[in-house]
């Protein structure tokens, strides 16, 4: 896997939820606070990665991980920092860490229009698995819902 000098990948742990949260609020309008991710990191149905550049969050991704199952809550990488492979180099280390916890299935939903994010599923092996028209009030985009396989079945 390629990797970033200087940049560390770890699990994100309840003393990360204020970090967290700034960088949610950063990038989604309806952001969990702090004290809502401090309930949740630390529980074993709550996993949560995040890349850091020494004492700073750049990116992170939020699932939680039930019955070999890992749903994607959300993945961002602070807007300066995108395009560097940073939120795929984040990514295949929550896969890794998916499977060494027994995970066989991630399973996740994307805008239609989200072409970054598209971008990232797809060079990280996410394949289509349903489509939800107009899910999205606000823009009357489709949800795309998106699987990856651990052992991808032909
Ligand atoms: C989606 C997001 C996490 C991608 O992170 P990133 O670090 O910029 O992505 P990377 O640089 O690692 O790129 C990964 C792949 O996606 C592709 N990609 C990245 N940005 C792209 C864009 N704007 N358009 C098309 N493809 C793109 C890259 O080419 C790369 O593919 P490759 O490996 O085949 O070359 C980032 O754009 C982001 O935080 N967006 C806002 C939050 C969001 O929409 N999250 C997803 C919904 S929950």
């Amino acid at each position: 896997m390629m990797r970033h000098f200087g940049l560390e990948l770890r699990l994100l742990g309840p003393d990360d939820a204020s970090k967290l949260a700034t960088l949610e609020a950063k990038v989604f309008a309806d952001a969990w606070d702090a004290g809502h991710f401090a309930g949740l990191l630390g529980q074993d149905r709550f996993l949560a990665v995040g890349t850091f550049d020494g004492q700073d969050l750049l990116a992170y991704l939020t699932a939680f991980s039930l019955d070999g199952e890992l749903e994607i809550v959300n993945v961002a990488v602070d807007s300066p920092f995108r395009g560097r492979g940073i939120g795929k180099e984040l990514m295949l280390y929550f896969l890794q860490e998916g499977c060494r916890r027994g995970a066989v299935r991630a399973v996740l939903e994307v805008r239609s229009g989200n072409a970054a994010a598209l971008g990232l599923y797809a060079s990280c092996g996410f394949t289509q698995a349903g489509l939800r028209k107009g899910y999205y009030a606000d823009s009357g985009e489709d949800a795309l819902i998106l699987e990856w396989l651990l052992c991808p079945v032909s």
